[in-house]
Protein backbone atom coordinates (compact mmCIF):
# COMPACT_ATOMS: atom_id res chain seq x y z
CA UNK A 1 0.00 0.00 0.00
CA UNK A 2 1.55 3.32 -0.81
CA UNK A 3 1.61 6.08 1.34
CA UNK A 4 0.19 9.04 1.25
CA UNK A 5 3.17 10.95 0.62
CA UNK A 6 3.55 8.36 -2.36
CA UNK A 7 0.34 9.26 -3.82
CA UNK A 8 0.04 13.24 -3.44
CA UNK A 9 3.88 12.83 -5.34
CA UNK A 10 2.36 10.11 -7.84
CA UNK A 11 -0.79 12.37 -8.56
CA UNK A 12 1.36 15.54 -8.45
CA UNK A 13 3.90 14.08 -11.32
CA UNK A 14 0.57 13.30 -13.36
CA UNK A 15 -1.24 16.23 -13.29
CA UNK A 16 2.01 18.94 -12.73
CA UNK A 17 0.40 21.25 -15.33
CA UNK A 18 -2.96 21.72 -13.47
CA UNK A 19 -1.75 21.64 -10.67
CA UNK A 20 0.68 24.90 -11.45
CA UNK A 21 -2.19 26.36 -12.62
CA UNK A 22 -4.07 26.28 -9.93
CA UNK A 23 -1.83 27.54 -7.23
CA UNK A 24 -0.96 30.47 -10.07
CA UNK A 25 -4.76 31.06 -9.51
CA UNK A 26 -4.79 30.61 -5.49
CA UNK A 27 -1.78 32.36 -5.26
CA UNK A 28 -1.78 34.91 -7.32
CA UNK A 29 -1.85 38.64 -5.65
CA UNK A 30 -4.69 40.84 -5.35
CA UNK A 31 -2.39 43.65 -6.48
CA UNK A 32 -2.55 44.07 -10.20
CA UNK A 33 -6.22 43.18 -10.97
CA UNK A 34 -7.78 45.68 -12.89
CA UNK A 35 -5.42 48.13 -12.18
CA UNK A 36 -1.80 48.81 -13.28
CA UNK A 37 -0.44 47.86 -10.19
CA UNK A 38 2.45 44.90 -10.64
CA UNK A 39 2.11 42.31 -8.12
CA UNK A 40 4.62 42.94 -5.28
CA UNK A 41 4.06 46.52 -5.80
CA UNK A 42 2.30 48.80 -2.77
CA UNK A 43 1.87 51.98 -3.89
CA UNK A 44 -0.88 53.03 -2.42
CA UNK A 45 -0.32 52.52 1.03
CA UNK A 46 -1.19 55.41 3.32
CA UNK A 47 1.54 57.41 5.49
CA UNK A 48 2.64 60.19 6.80
CA UNK A 49 1.25 62.62 4.10
CA UNK A 50 -2.31 63.63 3.58
CA UNK A 51 -3.77 61.71 0.13
CA UNK A 52 -7.30 61.26 -1.43
CA UNK A 53 -8.22 64.95 -0.61
CA UNK A 54 -11.85 65.28 -1.61
CA UNK A 55 -14.71 68.03 -1.59
CA UNK A 56 -18.09 66.38 -1.30
CA UNK A 57 -21.32 67.31 -0.71
CA UNK A 58 -23.31 69.43 2.09
CA UNK A 59 -26.77 70.77 2.10
CA UNK A 60 -25.71 74.10 1.59
CA UNK A 61 -22.04 74.62 -0.24
CA UNK A 62 -22.94 78.36 0.37
CA UNK A 63 -21.62 78.44 3.80
CA UNK A 64 -20.38 74.92 4.51
CA UNK A 65 -17.79 72.49 2.86
CA UNK A 66 -17.03 69.13 3.20
CA UNK A 67 -13.17 67.94 3.21
CA UNK A 68 -12.42 64.02 3.74
CA UNK A 69 -8.33 62.79 3.20
CA UNK A 70 -6.43 59.88 4.28
CA UNK A 71 -3.50 59.03 6.04
CA UNK A 72 -1.39 56.07 7.90
CA UNK A 73 -3.46 55.57 11.20
CA UNK A 74 -1.16 56.72 13.77
CA UNK A 75 -2.67 60.54 12.79
CA UNK A 76 -5.24 60.27 15.32
CA UNK A 77 -6.80 64.01 15.32
CA UNK A 78 -8.13 65.42 11.94
CA UNK A 79 -7.18 69.01 11.71
CA UNK A 80 -7.44 71.40 8.42
CA UNK A 81 -6.93 75.13 7.96
CA UNK A 82 -9.11 77.64 6.09
CA UNK A 83 -8.93 81.06 4.71
CA UNK A 84 -10.49 83.60 2.50
CA UNK A 85 -7.74 83.37 -0.23
CA UNK A 86 -5.48 85.58 -0.67
CA UNK A 87 -2.59 86.56 -3.04
CA UNK A 88 -0.11 86.16 -0.47
CA UNK A 89 1.24 83.34 0.43
CA UNK A 90 0.71 84.44 4.01
CA UNK A 91 -1.80 81.83 4.26
CA UNK A 92 -1.29 80.79 7.40
CA UNK A 93 -1.66 84.12 9.25
CA UNK A 94 -5.50 84.16 8.09
CA UNK A 95 -6.03 80.92 8.48
CA UNK A 96 -8.65 79.17 10.65
CA UNK A 97 -7.66 75.82 12.01
CA UNK A 98 -10.61 73.11 12.36
CA UNK A 99 -10.77 70.26 13.71
CA UNK A 100 -12.61 66.90 12.25
CA UNK A 101 -13.71 63.40 12.57
CA UNK A 102 -11.96 60.00 11.68
CA UNK A 103 -11.85 56.65 11.44
CA UNK A 104 -9.28 53.32 10.37
CA UNK A 105 -10.07 51.25 7.90
CA UNK A 106 -8.08 47.96 7.16
CA UNK A 107 -7.69 47.38 3.57
CA UNK A 108 -5.25 45.56 1.26
CA UNK A 109 -2.85 48.41 1.81
CA UNK A 110 -2.56 48.36 5.02
CA UNK A 111 -4.34 50.45 8.34
CA UNK A 112 -5.05 54.24 7.39
CA UNK A 113 -7.09 57.00 8.85
CA UNK A 114 -9.66 58.42 7.06
CA UNK A 115 -10.44 62.22 8.22
CA UNK A 116 -13.45 64.47 7.53
CA UNK A 117 -13.76 68.09 8.31
CA UNK A 118 -16.62 70.33 7.67
CA UNK A 119 -15.86 74.07 7.02
CA UNK A 120 -18.67 76.32 8.26
CA UNK A 121 -20.23 79.62 8.54
CA UNK A 122 -18.38 80.68 5.47
CA UNK A 123 -19.23 83.24 3.15
CA UNK A 124 -20.92 82.57 0.10
CA UNK A 125 -19.36 82.77 -3.29
CA UNK A 126 -15.87 83.66 -1.88
CA UNK A 127 -12.59 81.49 -2.50
CA UNK A 128 -11.10 80.04 0.23
CA UNK A 129 -7.55 77.97 0.23
CA UNK A 130 -7.50 75.32 2.56
CA UNK A 131 -4.94 72.24 3.64
CA UNK A 132 -5.26 69.10 5.83
CA UNK A 133 -2.77 68.00 7.88
CA UNK A 134 -0.28 64.69 8.12
CA UNK A 135 1.77 63.69 9.98
CA UNK A 136 3.94 66.32 11.32
CA UNK A 137 3.29 68.01 7.81
CA UNK A 138 0.90 69.37 5.73
CA UNK A 139 -1.39 68.92 2.36
CA UNK A 140 -0.16 71.38 -0.41
CA UNK A 141 -3.02 74.35 0.13
CA UNK A 142 -6.27 74.08 -2.24
CA UNK A 143 -8.71 76.54 -3.62
CA UNK A 144 -12.25 76.35 -4.30
CA UNK A 145 -15.14 78.83 -4.24
CA UNK A 146 -17.90 78.69 -2.41
CA UNK A 147 -21.60 78.25 -4.01
CA UNK A 148 -23.72 81.70 -4.08
CA UNK A 149 -26.73 82.37 -1.85
CA UNK A 150 -28.75 82.97 -4.65
CA UNK A 151 -29.64 81.72 -8.13
CA UNK A 152 -26.69 82.21 -10.39
CA UNK A 153 -24.96 80.14 -13.02
CA UNK A 154 -22.99 77.33 -12.94
CA UNK A 155 -21.19 74.31 -14.41
CA UNK A 156 -20.73 70.84 -13.90
CA UNK A 157 -19.54 67.86 -15.11
CA UNK A 158 -20.99 64.24 -15.12
CA UNK A 159 -19.51 60.69 -15.55
CA UNK A 160 -20.69 57.54 -16.08
CA UNK A 161 -18.92 54.51 -15.11
CA UNK A 162 -15.02 54.67 -14.62
CA UNK A 163 -15.29 51.32 -13.52
CA UNK A 164 -12.32 49.20 -14.70
CA UNK A 165 -8.45 50.45 -15.46
CA UNK A 166 -9.35 53.34 -14.06
CA UNK A 167 -5.90 54.66 -14.12
CA UNK A 168 -4.98 53.68 -17.51
CA UNK A 169 -8.37 55.10 -18.99
CA UNK A 170 -10.09 57.11 -16.55
CA UNK A 171 -8.08 59.79 -16.51
CA UNK A 172 -7.85 60.99 -19.77
CA UNK A 173 -11.43 61.59 -19.53
CA UNK A 174 -11.35 63.53 -16.18
CA UNK A 175 -8.21 65.86 -17.14
CA UNK A 176 -10.12 66.31 -20.60
CA UNK A 177 -13.29 67.09 -18.45
CA UNK A 178 -10.86 69.68 -16.49
CA UNK A 179 -9.49 71.09 -19.65
CA UNK A 180 -12.91 71.84 -21.09
CA UNK A 181 -14.87 73.48 -18.24
CA UNK A 182 -12.08 74.21 -15.58
CA UNK A 183 -14.13 76.73 -13.72
CA UNK A 184 -16.94 73.83 -13.29
CA UNK A 185 -17.99 73.50 -9.52
CA UNK A 186 -20.13 70.47 -9.27
CA UNK A 187 -18.38 66.86 -10.49
CA UNK A 188 -21.68 64.22 -10.74
CA UNK A 189 -20.32 60.84 -10.80
CA UNK A 190 -23.50 58.58 -11.51
CA UNK A 191 -22.20 55.08 -9.81
CA UNK A 192 -19.24 52.37 -10.20
CA UNK A 193 -16.27 54.37 -9.70
CA UNK A 194 -14.41 51.06 -9.30
CA UNK A 195 -14.82 47.45 -9.86
CA UNK A 196 -14.40 46.38 -6.45
CA UNK A 197 -14.20 42.46 -7.92
CA UNK A 198 -12.34 41.47 -5.06
CA UNK A 199 -14.42 42.04 -1.86
CA UNK A 200 -12.05 43.62 0.81
CA UNK A 201 -8.94 43.90 -1.43
CA UNK A 202 -9.46 46.45 -4.07
CA UNK A 203 -8.15 49.37 -2.49
CA UNK A 204 -5.56 49.84 -5.55
CA UNK A 205 -8.62 50.55 -7.36
CA UNK A 206 -9.55 53.74 -4.72
CA UNK A 207 -6.03 54.70 -5.14
CA UNK A 208 -5.88 54.87 -9.12
CA UNK A 209 -9.55 56.35 -8.77
CA UNK A 210 -7.67 59.32 -6.66
CA UNK A 211 -4.80 59.30 -9.07
CA UNK A 212 -6.63 59.64 -11.96
CA UNK A 213 -8.60 62.57 -10.43
CA UNK A 214 -5.87 63.83 -8.59
CA UNK A 215 -6.18 68.12 -7.39
CA UNK A 216 -9.46 68.20 -9.34
CA UNK A 217 -10.95 66.58 -6.25
CA UNK A 218 -9.65 68.61 -4.04
CA UNK A 219 -10.58 71.77 -5.70
CA UNK A 220 -14.63 70.87 -7.26
CA UNK A 221 -17.48 69.57 -5.43
CA UNK A 222 -18.08 65.57 -6.04
CA UNK A 223 -21.75 64.33 -5.91
CA UNK A 224 -21.55 60.61 -6.19
CA UNK A 225 -24.00 57.71 -5.90
CA UNK A 226 -22.95 54.26 -5.54
CA UNK A 227 -23.50 51.77 -8.29
CA UNK A 228 -23.66 47.66 -8.16
CA UNK A 229 -20.06 47.39 -8.12
CA UNK A 230 -20.21 49.86 -4.91
CA UNK A 231 -21.90 46.98 -3.62
CA UNK A 232 -20.26 43.38 -1.87
CA UNK A 233 -22.29 39.97 -2.18
CA UNK A 234 -22.28 38.54 1.14
CA UNK A 235 -22.69 34.65 1.86
CA UNK A 236 -26.45 35.17 1.85
CA UNK A 237 -28.68 38.22 2.68
CA UNK A 238 -28.22 41.41 0.42
CA UNK A 239 -25.08 43.08 -0.94
CA UNK A 240 -23.55 45.28 1.46
CA UNK A 241 -21.77 49.02 0.55
CA UNK A 242 -17.87 48.59 0.74
CA UNK A 243 -16.39 50.08 3.80
CA UNK A 244 -14.30 53.04 1.38
CA UNK A 245 -17.22 54.58 0.16
CA UNK A 246 -18.42 56.46 3.28
CA UNK A 247 -14.94 57.14 4.14
CA UNK A 248 -14.23 58.59 0.58
CA UNK A 249 -17.28 59.90 -0.13
CA UNK A 250 -19.54 60.99 2.51
CA UNK A 251 -23.34 62.02 2.08
CA UNK A 252 -24.68 65.34 2.96
CA UNK A 253 -26.20 63.84 5.76
CA UNK A 254 -29.99 65.18 4.92
CA UNK A 255 -30.94 61.54 3.40
CA UNK A 256 -33.28 58.75 5.11
CA UNK A 257 -31.92 57.53 7.98
CA UNK A 258 -31.60 54.06 6.53
CA UNK A 259 -29.54 55.15 3.56
CA UNK A 260 -27.51 58.01 5.14
CA UNK A 261 -24.26 57.15 3.54
CA UNK A 262 -25.71 57.24 0.13
CA UNK A 263 -28.66 59.41 -0.51
CA UNK A 264 -28.80 63.21 0.03
CA UNK A 265 -29.51 66.60 -1.56
CA UNK A 266 -27.18 69.50 -2.30
CA UNK A 267 -28.74 72.44 -2.87
CA UNK A 268 -26.10 74.85 -5.43
CA UNK A 269 -27.28 78.28 -7.16
CA UNK A 270 -30.67 77.16 -8.01
CA UNK A 271 -30.21 73.65 -8.69
CA UNK A 272 -31.13 70.76 -6.41
CA UNK A 273 -28.43 67.94 -7.14
CA UNK A 274 -30.39 64.26 -5.60
CA UNK A 275 -28.86 61.22 -5.27
CA UNK A 276 -30.60 58.17 -4.85
CA UNK A 277 -28.86 54.59 -4.68
CA UNK A 278 -30.63 52.09 -6.91
CA UNK A 279 -28.36 49.15 -5.99
CA UNK A 280 -30.30 48.94 -2.24
CA UNK A 281 -33.59 50.12 -4.44
CA UNK A 282 -33.52 47.32 -6.53
CA UNK A 283 -32.41 44.88 -4.27
CA UNK A 284 -34.83 45.57 -1.29
CA UNK A 285 -38.69 46.38 -1.57
CA UNK A 286 -38.18 48.22 1.63
CA UNK A 287 -35.43 50.36 0.88
CA UNK A 288 -37.20 51.25 -3.09
CA UNK A 289 -39.76 52.76 -0.96
CA UNK A 290 -38.13 54.70 1.21
CA UNK A 291 -36.03 56.08 -1.52
CA UNK A 292 -39.60 57.32 -2.97
CA UNK A 293 -41.31 58.18 0.13
CA UNK A 294 -38.02 60.86 0.63
CA UNK A 295 -38.15 61.38 -2.77
CA UNK A 296 -41.46 62.70 -3.19
CA UNK A 297 -40.91 64.99 0.16
CA UNK A 298 -37.67 66.34 -0.86
CA UNK A 299 -39.19 67.27 -4.30
CA UNK A 300 -42.22 68.63 -2.26
CA UNK A 301 -40.26 71.27 -0.29
CA UNK A 302 -38.11 72.29 -3.63
CA UNK A 303 -37.08 76.15 -3.98
CA UNK A 304 -34.55 75.57 -6.82
CA UNK A 305 -35.76 76.30 -10.41
CA UNK A 306 -33.46 72.71 -11.83
CA UNK A 307 -33.68 69.26 -10.35
CA UNK A 308 -31.16 67.21 -11.34
CA UNK A 309 -31.55 63.40 -10.13
CA UNK A 310 -28.32 61.15 -10.25
CA UNK A 311 -28.60 57.39 -10.01
CA UNK A 312 -26.76 54.02 -11.10
CA UNK A 313 -28.93 51.88 -13.00
CA UNK A 314 -31.06 53.67 -16.18
CA UNK A 315 -34.99 54.48 -16.11
CA UNK A 316 -34.50 53.26 -19.58
CA UNK A 317 -31.82 50.74 -20.20
CA UNK A 318 -29.21 51.16 -23.32
CA UNK A 319 -27.46 48.04 -23.60
CA UNK A 320 -28.63 44.63 -24.51
CA UNK A 321 -30.55 42.56 -21.88
CA UNK A 322 -30.95 45.22 -19.29
CA UNK A 323 -34.08 46.76 -17.96
CA UNK A 324 -35.22 47.85 -14.14
CA UNK A 325 -39.14 48.00 -14.21
CA UNK A 326 -39.12 48.67 -10.80
CA UNK A 327 -37.52 51.89 -10.94
CA UNK A 328 -39.94 53.43 -14.18
CA UNK A 329 -42.96 51.72 -11.76
CA UNK A 330 -41.52 53.27 -8.23
CA UNK A 331 -39.67 56.61 -9.45
CA UNK A 332 -40.31 57.36 -12.87
CA UNK A 333 -44.46 58.61 -11.31
CA UNK A 334 -42.75 60.96 -8.56
CA UNK A 335 -39.74 62.48 -11.48
CA UNK A 336 -42.83 63.15 -14.08
CA UNK A 337 -45.22 65.25 -11.23
CA UNK A 338 -42.57 67.08 -9.59
CA UNK A 339 -41.17 67.87 -13.60
CA UNK A 340 -37.45 66.71 -12.77
CA UNK A 341 -35.76 68.23 -15.61
CA UNK A 342 -32.26 66.14 -16.26
CA UNK A 343 -31.32 62.17 -14.56
CA UNK A 344 -27.75 61.39 -15.05
CA UNK A 345 -27.35 57.65 -14.63
CA UNK A 346 -24.83 54.83 -15.77
CA UNK A 347 -24.62 51.20 -15.61
CA UNK A 348 -25.22 50.51 -19.10
CA UNK A 349 -21.32 50.81 -20.87
CA UNK A 350 -22.88 52.86 -23.75
CA UNK A 351 -24.23 56.57 -24.14
CA UNK A 352 -28.54 57.28 -24.32
CA UNK A 353 -30.13 60.41 -24.21
CA UNK A 354 -33.76 60.37 -24.41
CA UNK A 355 -36.90 62.25 -23.23
CA UNK A 356 -39.06 59.77 -23.00
CA UNK A 357 -42.14 61.24 -23.58
CA UNK A 358 -45.57 59.35 -22.05
CA UNK A 359 -45.57 57.40 -25.65
CA UNK A 360 -42.59 56.15 -25.62
CA UNK A 361 -41.44 57.41 -28.87
CA UNK A 362 -37.79 59.03 -29.18
CA UNK A 363 -37.60 62.42 -31.46
CA UNK A 364 -40.52 64.10 -29.32
CA UNK A 365 -38.75 66.73 -27.74
CA UNK A 366 -42.08 68.43 -26.00
CA UNK A 367 -40.40 69.04 -22.62
CA UNK A 368 -42.94 66.77 -20.88
CA UNK A 369 -40.75 65.04 -18.99
CA UNK A 370 -37.16 64.64 -17.67
CA UNK A 371 -34.42 64.22 -19.91
CA UNK A 372 -32.75 60.88 -18.83
CA UNK A 373 -29.02 60.16 -19.55
CA UNK A 374 -26.80 57.20 -19.41
CA UNK A 375 -23.27 57.59 -19.82
CA UNK A 376 -19.52 55.99 -19.59
CA UNK A 377 -16.48 57.52 -18.65
CA UNK A 378 -14.05 54.05 -18.61
CA UNK A 379 -13.17 51.92 -20.93
CA UNK A 380 -16.10 48.79 -20.60
CA UNK A 381 -17.70 48.62 -23.25
CA UNK A 382 -21.61 46.92 -24.48
CA UNK A 383 -23.75 46.61 -26.85
CA UNK A 384 -26.83 48.95 -27.21
CA UNK A 385 -30.48 46.74 -26.95
CA UNK A 386 -32.40 46.80 -29.73
CA UNK A 387 -35.42 48.31 -27.82
CA UNK A 388 -33.28 51.57 -27.00
CA UNK A 389 -33.50 53.66 -30.38
CA UNK A 390 -37.26 53.69 -28.62
CA UNK A 391 -36.66 55.55 -25.92
CA UNK A 392 -33.59 57.74 -26.51
CA UNK A 393 -32.95 60.31 -29.41
CA UNK A 394 -28.76 60.17 -29.26
CA UNK A 395 -27.53 56.75 -28.73
CA UNK A 396 -23.55 55.78 -28.72
CA UNK A 397 -20.94 52.22 -28.52
CA UNK A 398 -17.22 52.22 -27.86
CA UNK A 399 -17.09 55.69 -26.87
CA UNK A 400 -15.48 57.21 -23.33
CA UNK A 401 -17.61 60.43 -22.30
CA UNK A 402 -17.40 63.29 -20.34
CA UNK A 403 -20.82 65.75 -20.28
CA UNK A 404 -20.33 69.42 -19.18
CA UNK A 405 -23.79 70.97 -18.38
CA UNK A 406 -24.47 74.59 -17.34
CA UNK A 407 -27.28 75.77 -15.44
CA UNK A 408 -28.53 79.27 -15.56
CA UNK A 409 -31.57 80.60 -13.95
CA UNK A 410 -33.31 80.06 -17.65
CA UNK A 411 -31.35 77.60 -19.36
CA UNK A 412 -29.70 74.31 -19.36
CA UNK A 413 -26.81 73.77 -22.19
CA UNK A 414 -25.99 70.35 -22.20
CA UNK A 415 -23.54 68.96 -23.97
CA UNK A 416 -21.80 65.52 -24.10
CA UNK A 417 -18.37 64.87 -25.33
CA UNK A 418 -15.95 62.22 -26.27
CA UNK A 419 -12.62 61.69 -24.60
CA UNK A 420 -10.83 63.73 -27.05
CA UNK A 421 -13.18 66.65 -26.74
CA UNK A 422 -15.34 66.40 -29.52
CA UNK A 423 -19.01 67.09 -29.15
CA UNK A 424 -21.32 64.19 -29.53
CA UNK A 425 -24.71 65.13 -28.27
CA UNK A 426 -25.87 68.20 -26.88
CA UNK A 427 -29.75 70.00 -26.28
CA UNK A 428 -31.29 72.65 -24.10
CA UNK A 429 -33.92 72.62 -21.87
CA UNK A 430 -35.66 76.39 -21.59
CA UNK A 431 -37.92 77.59 -18.64
CA UNK A 432 -40.27 79.77 -20.49
CA UNK A 433 -42.66 82.57 -18.84
CA UNK A 434 -45.55 80.00 -18.21
CA UNK A 435 -43.24 77.66 -16.35
CA UNK A 436 -43.19 75.34 -18.95
CA UNK A 437 -40.00 73.94 -20.91
CA UNK A 438 -38.25 73.58 -24.75
CA UNK A 439 -36.44 71.49 -25.31
CA UNK A 440 -33.99 72.02 -28.37
CA UNK A 441 -32.28 69.30 -29.92
CA UNK A 442 -28.65 70.44 -30.99
CA UNK A 443 -26.83 67.05 -31.32
CA UNK A 444 -24.51 67.23 -34.26
CA UNK A 445 -25.01 65.88 -37.48
CA UNK A 446 -22.22 63.14 -37.14
CA UNK A 447 -23.18 59.04 -37.01
CA UNK A 448 -24.17 57.26 -34.24
CA UNK A 449 -20.54 55.88 -32.89
CA UNK A 450 -20.60 51.76 -33.18
CA UNK A 451 -18.27 49.41 -31.51
CA UNK A 452 -15.14 49.04 -33.75
CA UNK A 453 -14.21 45.26 -32.04
CA UNK A 454 -16.43 43.09 -34.24
CA UNK A 455 -13.90 40.38 -33.92
CA UNK A 456 -13.73 39.98 -30.12
CA UNK A 457 -16.93 41.21 -28.95
CA UNK A 458 -19.15 38.83 -27.60
CA UNK A 459 -23.21 38.67 -27.10
CA UNK A 460 -23.72 42.24 -25.03
CA UNK A 461 -20.06 42.83 -24.75
CA UNK A 462 -17.86 45.43 -26.43
CA UNK A 463 -14.78 45.35 -24.58
CA UNK A 464 -14.24 44.23 -21.66
CA UNK A 465 -12.41 46.87 -19.70
CA UNK A 466 -8.96 45.45 -19.00
CA UNK A 467 -7.21 45.66 -22.30
CA UNK A 468 -4.28 47.12 -20.77
CA UNK A 469 -3.34 44.32 -19.18
CA UNK A 470 -2.11 42.74 -22.68
CA UNK A 471 1.89 43.95 -23.12
CA UNK A 472 3.29 42.87 -25.91
CA UNK A 473 7.04 44.13 -25.94
CA UNK A 474 8.04 42.14 -29.65
CA UNK A 475 6.11 44.17 -31.44
CA UNK A 476 7.78 47.33 -30.22
CA UNK A 477 8.59 49.91 -33.06
FE1 LIG B 1 -23.04 48.96 -12.81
Amino acid sequence: MPSIYARLTGFYRINKPYCLLLAAILCSPVHGQNTLVPAGQNPYQPDAFPDRIILTATQNPAITQSVSWRTHAAVTDSYAQISIAGDSPALHLTAELVKGKNSTLDTMNGEGRHHQVVFENLAPDTLYAYRVRGDETWSEWFQFRTASDDTAPHTAIYFGDAQNAVKAHFSRVIREAFSTAPRAQVMVHAGDLVNSSAGDNHDDEWGEWFDAGSFINSMIVNVAAPGNHEYRAQESGPRLLIPQWPVHLPAAGNGPAELMSTVFYMDYQGVRYITLDSQQALQSDEMLQIQAAWLRETLSNNPNNWTVVTYHHPMFSVSLGRDNPRLREHWQPIFDEFNVDLVLQGHDHTYGRGENVASGASGQLNGAGPMYVVSVSGPKMYMIGDSAPETMDRLAEDTQLFQVIEFTPEKIIYQARTVTGQLYDAFDIERLVDGSKRVTDKRPDTPQRLCTNPEERTGSSCWGGNSHTELDLDHAH
